[in-house]
């Protein structure tokens, strides 16, 4: 159970907040079963993963198909990927998914030994024989879980349009006035 103060600052805990009898439970320390995706984004991310894991978000290949802001608004004329702030999954599934791609689909793998063995769920070469399958920029195991932590932490589950504070961080100071086109953070109430 991660402390009240880590609660706090998540976003599953601003729809706690939301719902008294959780907030209730929490307060009393009560042991709440929650679903895995749920404790998943609730436990706080490690800030230092979380600024690695920007670093591997700008520097790899997904902003191309899911955008900047990860809203699947894709740049130029790249394969549209779903919006990120939408997915309910947890980490160890995200991490999978970036890792092994989706076989059959525009998601590439960023692993360069997927399929080589059975890592990317349970397949081979041989079971994937036939499908399409990109190859992203590879990507470390360590580097994935950075960006996992940086996804949960600053994309799932943030509503679908960026704000200003989401635009900064990732254009930087110069782009203020390109910013201020998007809504402030106080009013998405985060
Ligand atoms: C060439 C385009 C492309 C690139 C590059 C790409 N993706 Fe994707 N991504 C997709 C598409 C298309 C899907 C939907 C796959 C499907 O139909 O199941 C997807 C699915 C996903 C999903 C599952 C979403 C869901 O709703 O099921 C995650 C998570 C994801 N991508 C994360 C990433 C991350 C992180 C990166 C960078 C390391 C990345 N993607 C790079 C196109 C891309």
């Amino acid at each position: 159970m991660p402390s009240l103060a880590a609660l706090y600052s998540s976003s599953f805990a601003r729809s706690a907040r939301r719902s008294s009898l959780l907030l209730a439970l929490s307060l009393v320390g009560a042991v709440i079963a929650l679903p895995s995706t749920a404790q998943d984004t609730a436990a706080a991310q490690d800030p230092a993963a979380v600024e690695r894991g920007f670093a591997v978000w700008k520097g790899q290949d997904c902003t191309g198909c899911h955008g900047w802001a990860g809203n699947g608004e894709r740049i130029g004329e790249n394969p549209t990927g779903p919006s990120l702030r939408a997915i309910e999954f947890p980490g160890d599934v995200i991490k999978e998914v970036v890792l092994c791609g989706r076989p059959g689909s525009d998601m590439p793998a960023h692993d360069p030994q997927a399929y080589t063995d059975d890592r990317c769920y349970g397949m081979t070469k041989a079971d994937i024989a036939g499908q399409r399958l990109l190859k992203g920029k590879p990507m470390t195991a360590d580097e994935a879980n950075d960006l996992v932590a940086y996804l949960l932490d600053r994309v799932v589950g943030r509503p679908n349009q960026p704000n200003q504070d989401d635009c900064l961080a990732y254009y930087g100071e110069k782009k203020k006035r390109l910013c201020e086109r998007y809504p402030t953070a106080e009013s998405q109430g985060l």
